[in-house]
C-alpha cells in the first residue's frame, strides 16, 4: 500500500473512531507488517466449475458490475461507507478502468457484499504474472451485520461458476496469514491451497520469497511457476 493511501486511511479511522483506536489499529497494523506479512495463496482450475450456479435462496440475490454508472447510489453509498469515500471511488474508477467486474451479494435487496475480479492481470502486482486466462478474485468483504452467515462463499462460489463461461485457466485469490476469518471462508470455497508468500515491491519489480510449502502447496506452486525439475523456487522476481 502506498504510504499517501496508508496516511488517508488512518486519518479517515481516526474521524471515525477517535484517536486512541487508532493508536491501537497502527500497532495492530505494525505487528502483522512485521510479524505475519506472508499471504497464504490459493487457486481454482475454472475448467472444474462446469455444473451450473447453485440456486439461491430467494432472498439472496448476486449481481455483476462492470461499471461505475451501473452502481446504484444505495450500493454506493453502502461501499463508500466502509472506507474513507474518496479513496474508495478512486479505486473504483482505477479498477473499472482496468476491466474489473465488481459482484454483489444482496439479502432482502440489501448489499451483503461484495468482491472484484479482473482477468489476465492484477491492480497490484502480484507474486506471479498471470496468463490471459487466469483471473484474480480481491477485495472481497461482507458488512459485519451478514458475517458467519455464508455470504463470501456463496458469493465466491457463484463468480468462480460464472467466470468458467469466460476463462479457461485458474481463478487466484490470496489471503493474509493473520485473516483467519477469510481463511475459514475460503475453505468452504472450491479454492485449494497454492502456498504461502511475501512480496516487496521496490522500483516497479517485485520480490517474493516462497515460504517452506507443506507437501500438497508444494506441487502446485512448482507447476504454477514453473519451476525445473521439481525445485520450488525460494525467490522469484519480475517486473509487472
Ligand atoms: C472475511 C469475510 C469476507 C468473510 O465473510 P463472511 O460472509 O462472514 O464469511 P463466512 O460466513 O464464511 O464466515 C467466515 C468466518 O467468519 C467468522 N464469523 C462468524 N460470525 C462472525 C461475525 N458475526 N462477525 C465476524 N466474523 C464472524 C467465523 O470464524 C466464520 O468461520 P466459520 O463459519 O468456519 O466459523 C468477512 O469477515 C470480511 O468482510 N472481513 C473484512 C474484510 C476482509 O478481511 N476481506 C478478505 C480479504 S480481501
Amino acid at each position: 500500500m502506498a504510504i499517501s493511501t496508508a496516511i488517508s486511511r488512518f486519518s479517515d479511522y481516526s474521524r471515525r473512531h477517535g484517536l486512541w483506536a487508532t493508536v491501537r489499529r497502527i500497532g495492530v497494523a505494525l505487528k502483522r507488517a512485521l510479524f505475519s506479512g506472508r499471504s497464504i495463496l490459493f487457486y481454482c482450475d475454472l475448467a472444474t466449475q462446469t455444473s451450473p450456479p447453485r440456486e439461491l435462496p430467494t432472498f439472496l440475490k448476486a449481481e455483476r458490475i462492470k461499471s461505475l454508472a451501473e452502481l446504484n447510489s444505495e450500493d454506493l453509498e453502502a461501499m463508500t461507507s466502509v472506507w474513507n469515500p474518496q479513496l474508495v471511488r478512486r479505486n473504483m474508477k482505477e479498477r473499472f478502468g482496468l476491466g474489473a467486474s465488481l459482484w454483489l451479494i444482496k439479502s432482502h435487496d440489501k448489499l451483503a457484499g461484495y468482491g472484484w475480479t479482473l482477468q489476465g492481470r492484477t491492480v497490484e502486482p502480484h507474486y506471479f504474472p498471470l496468463g490471459p486466462d487466469d483471473v484474480h478474485l480481491f477485495d472481497f468483504h461482507t458488512f459485519p451485520q451478514y458475517r458467519g452467515q455464508g455470504m463470501n462463499p456463496t458469493l465466491v462460489a457463484r463468480v468462480l461458476r460464472s467466470l468458467a463461461k469466460e476463462a479457461t485457466g485458474r481463478a487466484l485469490i490470496e489471503a493474509a496469514e493473520w485473516n483467519v476469518t477469510q481463511l475459514s471462508s475460503l475453505s468452504k470455497t472450491p479454492f485449494r491451497c497454492l502456498g504461502m508468500a511475501k512480496k516487496w515491491t521496490i522500483f516497479g519489480r517485485t520480490f517474493v520469497r516462497w515460504a517452506e510449502n507443506d507437501e500438497a502447496a508444494v506441487g502446485v506452486s512448482r507447476r504454477s511457476l514453473g519451476a525445473a525439475n521439481g525445485a520450488t523456487p525460494a525467490w522469484a522476481t519480475f517486473s509487472k
